[in-house]
């Protein structure tokens, strides 16, 4: 890669995650756990994927005026990503993802409250509109609103940059619909594929992911990744795909297992290598983030990404 910079847009906040004891819940009742919080959010995430893979990276986000807030910022800066841009805003509560982690590390079931991403509107965008010019690639994820994926859709168009964008959550994935042909890089989960552009089924299995991906190619996209936890991955491009399998993995905690996947392929796509080896590259990173409670593997580099490459 050149010397140019990535641009992530998109959520940052905190993680709480809690870790039931036994497979067997007591509803409406507390149970016995391990709860943990860590840095996260999903464009957070792949930007600090990114800057630890040493991609120049700058984050564009919004925080609240509170402790939360300072300790994201805090944290980002630490890992070098450059958030002298990111919004903090007065009297507003810093995002939250609360998730309920089975015993196993999978995710039963979790809620985010990202509201303070209403102010990454196109006012804020358009401010900004001279580091997108500049910008080597574009990341996003779905938690930006309709008026700044109107927005950021028109500045990458003028400018011709390429964005990348992460579904998110199948509840917030529809919102990428009308931009898939404008996509370089779009890398839904099984759940968003279904949410995506109203496909007609969950990828389930290897010919199903395969198909996914293949039709959202059809619908513009320029690389399409389906992903299916530990089944593995399909991506397609306007010159075929292909199938990954998933590295068999001790789970200690899922989160920010897609982000690290994301991240390390557009790491991979920077670095212009081959399509395969970029996936394999995201199959890797994401191995590596199951096995730590942390949303992003403390210790990842490009050595460990090699070191670890799933064959
Ligand atoms: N249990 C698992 N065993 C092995 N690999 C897994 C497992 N879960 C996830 N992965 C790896 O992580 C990749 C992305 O996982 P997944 O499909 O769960 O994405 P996601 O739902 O977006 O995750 P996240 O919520 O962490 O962002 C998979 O393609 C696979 O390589
Ligand atoms: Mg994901």
């Amino acid at each position: 890669m050149d010397e140019g910079y990535v641009l992530v847009i998109g959520s940052a906040g905190i993680d709480v995650k809690g870790r039931a004891d036994e497979e067997e819940l007591h509803w409406e009742a507390s149970n016995l756990g391990r709860v943990r919080n860590s840095v996260g959010g999903v464009a957070r995430n792949i930007a600090e994927n990114l800057a630890r893979l040493e991609v120049e990276t700058v984050l564009l986000t919004a925080v609240g005026s509170d402790v939360e807030g300072a300790r994201v910022l805090e944290h980002c800066r630490a890992n070098r990503i450059d958030c002298s841009y990111a919004r903090v805003v007065e009297g507003a509560r810093t995002g939250t993802y609360m998730a309920l982690l089975k015993p196993s590390g999978e995710l039963l079931v979790a809620i985010g409250d990202f509201e303070v991403m209403r102010s990454v509107d196109e006012a804020y965008l358009l401010e900004h509109e001279d580091l997108l010019a500049e910008a080597e690639m574009v990341v996003i994820d779905a938690t930006l609103s309709q008026e700044a994926l109107a927005a950021l859709f028109r500045l990458a168009e003028r400018h011709h940059v390429r964005v990348c964008a992460d579904p998110t959550t199948p509840m917030l994935a529809p919102r990428l619909c009308p931009y898939i042909p404008q996509l370089h890089l779009v890398v839904p989960n099984a759940a968003e594929t279904a949410a995506l552009c109203g496909l007609a089924y969950t990828a389930h299995d290897r010919e199903s992911a395969t198909n996914a991906a293949r039709q959202l190619v059809a619908l513009g996209a320029y690389i399409a990744v389906v992903t299916m936890g530990d089944k593995g991955l399909a991506y397609a491009d306007g010159s075929g795909g292909g199938f990954i399998r998933a590295v068999h993995t001790n789970v200690v905690d899922s989160t920010g297992a897609g982000d690290a996947l994301t991240g390390a392929v557009i790491f991979g796509l920077l670095n212009e290598v081959p399509l395969d080896e970029a996936m394999r590259l995201g199959v890797t990173a994401a191995s590596l983030t199951l096995q730590t409670t942390e949303t992003v593997v403390p210790n990842l580099s490009q050595e460990l990404l090699y070191d670890r490459l799933a064959v």
